[in-house]
């Protein structure tokens, strides 16, 4: 509309009231016609991300599971994956040739078993994949429609450097466990699962394993899987199943769990980004899970198995430079943002939120730590290195026995009288 024309013949004072009310106005309709830009924008991107679904399954925690065909699935939206035959199965694993049978007749977890919450309410068919639905709210929660899925820069722990300006840059605070020096072609772990608090919804807590290849530079590949609890993601305080890849440094590729074309899922029972329950408690019931990341000597790709049963897909060898060949270094640990929202450290916790002292039911762990070496053999690490931006917020702690193999307690309260 044409401010001068509308307010043509007014008076001085009546113009300058009109003037701004035609302002008001033309702000609004270009807020709106931004607004209507916007809803287009996550309109299309809610269509990239959710592809049609033979079947859906509404879950308890409000999730909405689609089994998505396994051919039309988000991963063939690559241009490189067009005309790539998916494979079935992996040809080796770490203990041998792949056995379909022998990976479930082995024994289940001593622990009690943890499912996804969606199963209470249905299963997907065969042929399908369970795809965790992007709802409109999702995308909005992000900093923006093209950052959804994504993490931002530089969060990777870089224990030798310890560089003060990555850690205050970035504001992310890290207790873990690594191993470097060598090549590797897989990790695995059984990693303690929590629900711990996080104080501001843009910041999260996760607890994971890093496949990591490369300098830490703008070219880092990486390998991520493990539980988080993320609500800017999710938008709730739901500890879930994830997973992460780049091949540049969370720069232009990669993403969480299937929100890109990447990853391949084979595995029609565990969805990527879904509650996992229960979780375990302080002084109660103690759950865990288990991973295992290995790249197939014959074909190259990095598969993902969950706990003993479920062989979950791969990451193709060709979506990373120096993953295509052996992982340079293996990470094992936690890690929070602390955002200082009020000016002091974040009271957001890791692991259970208490500190690694306190031990079994109380401290949260990880156990079982192995590598895969270049025989294809499962190992324990050697010369295992601790590193942890502030002690005092969180901390880690290793250890070994006839049971738990390589072990460690981690994690902490984030905020207290010694982390002001
Ligand atoms: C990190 O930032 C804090 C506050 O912003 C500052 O007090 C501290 O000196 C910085 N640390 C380093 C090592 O630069
Ligand atoms: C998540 O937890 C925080 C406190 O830690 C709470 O303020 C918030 O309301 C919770 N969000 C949801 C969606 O339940």
């Amino acid at each position: 509309m044409g401010v001068g024309h509308f307010c043509s013949g007014m008076t001085w004072t009546s113009f300058a009231v009109i003037f701004c009310l035609c302002g008001l106005i033309s702000l609004s309709s270009a807020a709106r016609l931004s607004a209507s830009r916007q809803k287009l924008d996550v309109q299309q991107h809610l269509k990239r991300f959710n592809k049609p679904a033979v079947k859906s399954i509404k879950s308890p925690d409000g999730d909405i599971i689609d089994c998505v065909h396994i051919s039309h699935q988000p991963a063939f939206d690559h241009p490189f994956l067009k005309d790539h035959k998916i494979q079935m199965r992996p040809t080796y694993h770490p203990e041998g040739l792949f056995d379909e049978n022998k990976v479930s007749e082995k024994p289940k977890e001593r622990s009690n078993s943890i499912t996804q919450m969606w199963h209470l309410n249905g299963r997907c068919p065969e042929d399908t994949i369970p795809v965790r639905r992007t709802k409109k709210d999702d995308v909005l929660r992000a900093s923006s429609v093209k950052r959804y899925g994504r993490k931002k820069h530089r969060t990777i722990p870089k224990p030798r450097s310890a560089d003060p300006d990555l850690v205050n840059e970035s504001g992310h605070q890290h207790a873990i466990a690594y191993v470097e020096g060598d090549k590797y072609y897989g990790a695995k772990a059984t990693i303690n699962v929590w629900e711990p608090k996080i104080q501001q919804p843009n910041e999260f807590s996760l607890s994971q394993l890093w496949i990591l290849g490369g300098s830490f530079g703008q070219d880092l590949n990486s390998i991520e899987a493990g539980w988080q609890v993320s609500p800017d993601l999710y938008g709730d305080n739901n500890t879930r199943l994830f997973t992460y890849w780049t091949s540049d440094a969370y720069q232009a590729t990669g993403c969480y769990n299937l929100l890109c074309s990447g990853f391949i899922q084979i595995n029609s029972q565990i969805a990527m980004g879904a509650s996992i329950s229960p979780v375990s408690g302080y002084r109660n019931s103690q759950y865990d899970i288990s991973i295992l990341v290995w790249k197939d000597p014959k074909e190259g790709h990095w598969w993902m198995q969950f706990g003993n049963d479920y062989v979950l897909g791969y990451w193709p060898a060709f979506l990373f430079s120096y993953l295509a060949d052996s992982a340079s270094m293996i990470e094992w640990g936690g890690e929070v943002v602390n955002s200082e929202s009020d000016g002091q450290h974040t009271s957001t916790q890791m692991g259970s939120g208490r500190f690694p002292e306190e031990g079994f039911g109380k401290a949260s762990y990880f156990r079982n730590i192995q590598v895969v070496d270049d025989s294809n053999n499962l190992k324990a690490p050697k010369g295992i290195g601790t590193f942890t931006e502030k002690s005092n917020c969180y901390d880690v702690q290793t250890g070994s026995n006839g049971d738990w193999g390589h072990y460690f307690y981690y994690g902490g309260p984030g905020r207290n009288p010694n982390c002001p």
